[in-house]
């Protein structure tokens, strides 16, 4: 359930295993291929895209990164990721680009995947036959299924339709949002910068040669009309100058605010129905993780499929939970660290200010403390 990267890998990853599936998502392919997401994709991310045969545009497009800069007090230090993380590295290429990518090769093997499904519930799922209603062009369809997999995003169905009392839920609002923008102009550097400023956050972000993507801190609930375009540049120039360094402006394609929260529903799933990527969890977007997580976690569930298909085991099924809440838990933490590291806190404490500084001036100069961040923004291999 959901054509999310989630839902899609996952079709896709039991396609190359030869599992029949249904993708149903509730919107058009049209909003689907055009939603603006996040970019960056850990080494482990890029190679199962690739392994799974959808690897052919990022792997043209895709701009490899072995560095990110975090900028404080004016000045911008550079992170070694690769130099600090045993050679590993980062894609930049869309999500909504890796979406449709992996419609692309849905449609192009013949497979069903649905869009504009209404009505969607979910049933019997604590039986061996759960059951998905849904309705496609005025007609109402009924799906038998061995599993589900609720890939259907954090305002989806599936996690709600657990009966009460099972779910443990952690959650943590916090009291900003990004206002993100897509500038049509060439990135004024070619590496990310997360920049830390008294006015509140800045990332400098890409996605091509001649296209920006660019964040400022705000309020959860900004109005977009208070930000014409010449207050984002001005707070963007203000957020991220540095000496001898020109931020080059352009006309903005796009601009959204997304609130700012951590989310974990425990266990991961329930009878037949898995839960998976944002359906389950939400992660702030300071560490790059959701996407991330989300391929993370079909991966785990495709394998586990595989397994009770090919053998009847279910070892893979009941432990998939477990399996997939370590990485959950780890990107948890790392995004949270990262958030509160960089952000203007309420209330403008300068005890805070102190900490963050101190702890800015210490990652970035102590190699212990550099390479702590570097393996968790590229992706842990040891989980
Ligand atoms: N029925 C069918 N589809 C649904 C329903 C429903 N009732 N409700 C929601 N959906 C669809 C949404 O329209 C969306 O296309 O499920 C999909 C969920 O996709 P995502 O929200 O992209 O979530 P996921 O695939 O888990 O990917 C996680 O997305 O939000 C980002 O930062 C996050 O990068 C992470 C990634
Ligand atoms: C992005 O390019 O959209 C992006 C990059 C890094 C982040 C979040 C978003 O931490």
């Amino acid at each position: 359930m959901g054509a999310g990267p989630a839902g899609l890998t996952l079709a896709r990853l039991l396609e190359v295993a030869g599992i029949e599936a249904v993708v149903i998502e509730n919107r058009s392919r049209e909003y689907v291929e055009h939603r603006i997401r996040a970019g960056v994709l850990e080494q482990g991310t890029a190679e199962l895209l690739r392994d799974a045969g959808v690897g052919e545009r990022m792997d043209r497009e895709g701009i490899v990164h072995h560095a990110i800069h975090l900028q404080f007090d004016g000045e911008r230090h550079r992170v070694p990721l690769s130099d600090l993380a045993d050679g590993r590295s980062i894609v930049i290429y869309g999500q909504t680009e890796v979406v449709k990518d992996l419609i692309a090769a849905r449609l192009a093997s013949g497979l069903p995947l649905l869009f504009e499904v209404d009505d969607v519930s979910v049933h019997d799922f604590d039986t061996e036959r759960p059951r998905i209603g849904f309705t496609h062009n005025g007609e109402q369809h009924e799906l038998e299924c061995d599993v589900i997999a609720g890939c259907d995003g954090f305002h989806g169905v599936c996690r709600d339709a657990i009966p009460a009392g099972v779910l443990e839920t952690f959650s943590r609002v916090y009291p900003f949002g990004w206002l993100g923008i897509l500038a049509s102009v060439a990135p004024s550097i070619d590496e990310l910068v997360y920049a830390h400023h008294e006015n509140g956050f800045a990332l400098l972000s890409l996605r091509s040669p001649v296209l920006s993507r660019y964040y400022v801190q705000c309020r959860p609930d900004e109005n977009l009309d208070e930000w014409p375009d010449e207050r984002i540049w001005e707070e963007l120039q203000i957020r991220t100058a540095v000496e001898g360094w020109t931020l080059h402006e352009g006309p903005i394609l796009e601009k959204g605010v997304t609130g700012m929260r951590s989310f974990v529903a425990e266990p991961m799933q329930h009878g037949r129905l898995y839960l998976a990527g944002d359906a389950a969890h939400i992660v702030p977007p300071t560490g790059a993780k959701g996407l991330n997580l989300a391929i993370n976690d079909v991966c785990i569930l495709a394998e586990a499929v595989v397994a009770w298909c090919e053998t009847g085991s279910t070892t893979g099924l009941d432990g998939y939970s477990a399996a997939c809440l370590r990485r959950v838990w780890r990107a948890e933490h790392f995004s949270g660290w990262m958030t509160s590291m960089l952000h203007s806190l309420e209330g403008n404490d300068p005890f805070d200010l102190k900490l963050q500084l101190s702890q800015l001036r210490y990652v970035t100069t102590s190699k212990a403390a550099a390479r702590s961040l570097a393996e968790n923004y590229v992706g842990l291999t040891t989980l």
